[in-house]
C-alpha cells in the first residue's frame, strides 16, 4: 500500500512504505500464503488490490476464451463496446421506470431484428431480448403450447388424454429437451439419416404430426454440425398437412446461429418469416450477433402468436409495459451492447464481418484436407462452422478424443464428441469461426494439428478399447452426454 507523501524534514522519507501484508515478494501478501476459501466464507475483509491479483490469478486456470475454438460465444469486443458494456453493469433492465431509455434501446433492437427477419408488415410483430438462445427457446415453447392448449379446447380435443408433442431431429440442443422436460412435453426426436443427412426430413416431421403437435423446430445452424434444416421444403410439407388437419401445426425456428449471420451474408436465403408457417424465432446475440454472453431474441410474427397469459404488465412511466422473460433481474450492459454493434456495423459491417470469419473457417477446411486422413461434414461455407472425423484407418491406434488431448498440450480447447442417435458411434470435432479468429491463428492450429497428428503417429500403436458410457468423460456432447475411455 502507498502512503501519504509526507513534507519537511520528513520528506527524506517519501519513499519508505510502512510494512503490510503486501510488501515482498512480487505478488507477495499474507494472504497469498494461503489458499483461497472454498467451504465458509473468509472471517476478515483483505484489500481489494491484493483480492483482485488473487481472483484473477484463480481465473487464468480456464485458459484463455480466445483458444477455445469450439464454443459459440462472442470472446472478443472492441475497447469501445466493452466501455458500453461497463458504463451499462448497473442497469436492470427489468427496471423499465428507472431505466427507460435501456428499455427504448431494447425496443429499437427487436424492430431491427424483425426486420432482418422479414417480419411482415401488415402483422404485429412482438420480441424481446433475453439471457440467450434458451430463454428464447423456452418462451417460444411456452408460447406454441399455450397456443395449442386453448386452440385444442376449443375445438374439442381431450387435452389431457395424451401429452401435447414438439418435433425436432435428433441434432436439437439441450434446451429442446429441457423445455420438453420442464414444460411437460414429449420430445418427438427424428434421427438424422446418415452423414450426409445431418438435418430434419420435412416430410417424417410432418407424418410425426397429430392433434396434440404444438410445432416443429428445424433448426438454422445444427450445434453438432453447423447444417441447415430446409425449412421452406417443411413449410411447404406443413402447409400441406395444414390443409387439412384438425388443428393447425406452426413452425419455430431455432436460429440460434444463423439469425444474426443469414441476413447479412446471404439474405437471399429464405428460411424466415417470409415462410407462412413460421410464427416465431429465436437467436443468440452473443453467438453471429457479436456481442459478449449472454443474450438471446425471441421474435413472434403477429401478437396472435404469443397468448395472452404469458404477459405480464409492468408499470412502466405512467404506461403498462408487457413483459414475457421467464427471467427477471439482469444488467441492460448486453442489450446496449447489441445495440452498439449495430449502430457501429451497420449491415455492411457485418456483412464484412462475418465474410472474414467465413474465409478463415474455408482456409481451416483447406488445411484440414491437407492433411489426409479427415473428411469434411461441413466446410463452413453455409456459416463459419467446420466439422471434420477421422477418415476410417484399420492402421491408425488413435481416435479424435486423443487427438484433442494432444491439442490442449498447445493450449488449444477444440473437443471430440459424439454425433446425436442413430450415428452416435461417429465422433466428429468442430470449430467455431469467430471474429477475432485470423488466417495467422488457424494456421498455427494446423501447424500444431500436423505436430499432433506425427506425435500420436508414432506414440500411440496400440489401440485402446472405447466404452462409451454416459458416466465417462473424455468428450462431450450438447446433450450433455459425456463419454471417456
Ligand atoms: C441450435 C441451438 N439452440 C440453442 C442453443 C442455446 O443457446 P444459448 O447458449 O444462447 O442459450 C444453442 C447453443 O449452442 C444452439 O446451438
Amino acid at each position: 500500500m502507498l502512503h501519504r507523501r509526507k513534507s519537511g524534514e520528513e520528506k527524506e522519507k517519501e519513499y519508505m512504505f510502512t510494512p503490510d501484508s503486501s510488501t515482498t515478494p512480487l505478488f507477495g501478501s499474507s494472504e497469498s500464503d494461503h489458499i483461497l476459501p472454498r467451504e465458509t466464507i473468509n472471517d476478515n475483509a483483505i484489500n481489494p488490490n491484493i483480492a483482485y491479483q488473487l481472483i484473477s490469478d484463480e481465473m487464468m486456470h480456464d485458459g484463455n476464451p480466445r483458444y477455445n475454438l469450439c464454443t459459440f460465444v462472442q470472446t472478443y469486443m472492441e475497447p469501445e463496446a466493452k466501455q458500453v458494456m461497463v458504463d451499462a453493469i448497473a442497469t436492470n433492465a427489468i427496471d423499465k421506470a428507472e431505466y427507460p431509455q435501456t428499455t427504448e434501446v431494447e425496443k429499437r433492437c427487436v424492430s431491427i431484428i424483425s426486420d432482418l427477419w422479414n417480419a411482415p408488415k401488415d402483422e404485429e410483430y412482438m420480441g424481446t431480448s433475453t439471457v440467450g438462445s434458451s430463454e428464447a427457446c423456452m418462451l417460444g415453447g411456452m408460447a406454441m403450447k399455450f397456443r395449442w392448449r386453448k386452440r385444442a379446447q376449443a375445438l374439442g380435443i381431450d387435452i389431457n388424454a395424451k401429452k401435447p408433442n414438439l418435433i425436432v431431429s435428433s441434432g436439437f440442443q439441450v434446451v429442446w429437451e429441457k423445455f420438453c422436460v420442464y414444460w411437460d412435453v414429449e420430445l418427438r426426436e427424428l434421427p438424422m439419416k446418415s452423414l450426409e443427412e445431418l438435418y430434419l426430413d420435412p416430410k417424417a416431421a410432418v407424418a410425426a404430426c397429430d392433434e396434440y403437435t404444438i410445432g416443429i423446430v428445424p433448426i438454422m445452424g445444427i450445434t453438432y454440425t453447423g447444417t441447415f434444416d430446409d425449412i421452406v421444403a417443411l413449410d411447404k410439407a406443413v402447409e400441406e398437412y395444414n390443409k387439412t388437419a384438425k388443428i393447425s401445426v406452426p413452425i419455430h425456428v431455432d436460429a440460434a446461429s444463423g439469425g444474426l449471420y443469414l441476413p447479412f451474408v446471404n439474405p437471399e436465403l429464405v428460411w424466415d418469416f417470409r415462410l407462412k408457417n413460421v410464427i416465431s424465432i429465436s437467436t443468440s446475440g452473443h453467438k453471429f450477433g457479436l456481442v459478449y454472453p449472454g443474450l438471446g431474441w425471441v421474435m413472434w410474427r403477429d401478437k396472435q402468436y404469443l397468448p395472452e397469459e404469458l404477459l405480464f404488465k409492468v408499470a412502466y412511466l405512467g404506461a403498462f409495459e408487457p413483459t414475457f422473460q421467464i427471467n427477471f433481474s439482469r444488467p441492460g450492459s448486453q442489450i446496449w451492447a447489441q445495440y452498439y454493434n449495430f449502430v457501429r456495423w451497420g449491415r455492411e459491417g457485418y456483412k464484412a464481418v462475418h465474410e472474414k470469419s467465413r474465409d478463415v473457417g474455408l482456409f481451416l477446411t483447406k488445411g484440414l484436407e491437407k492433411l489426409e486422413i479427415f473428411k469434411i461434414l461441413n466446410s463452413g461455407e453455409n456459416i463459419p462452422i467446420v466439422c471434420w472425423m477421422l477418415k476410417a484407418d484399420e492402421k491408425r491406434a488413435w481416435t479424435e478424443y486423443d487427438l484433442a488431448d494432444r491439442l490442449r498440450y498447445y493450449g488449444w480447447q477444440l473437443p471430440a464428441y459424439p454425433l446425436p442417435k442413430n450415428l452416435e458411434d461417429v465422433s466428429i470435432m468442430r470449430v467455431v469461426v469467430r471474429a477475432d479468429q485470423s488466417m495467422e491463428q488457424i494456421s498455427l492450429l494446423l501447424k500444431d494439428m500436423k505436430d499432433s497428428i506425427d506425435y500420436l503417429n508414432e506414440h500411440v500403436t496400440v489401440k485402446k478399447d472405447v466404452q462409451k458410457t454416459e458416466d465417462t468423460v473424455v468428450g462431450y456432447s450438447h446433450n450433455e452426454k459425456r463419454y471417456k475411455k
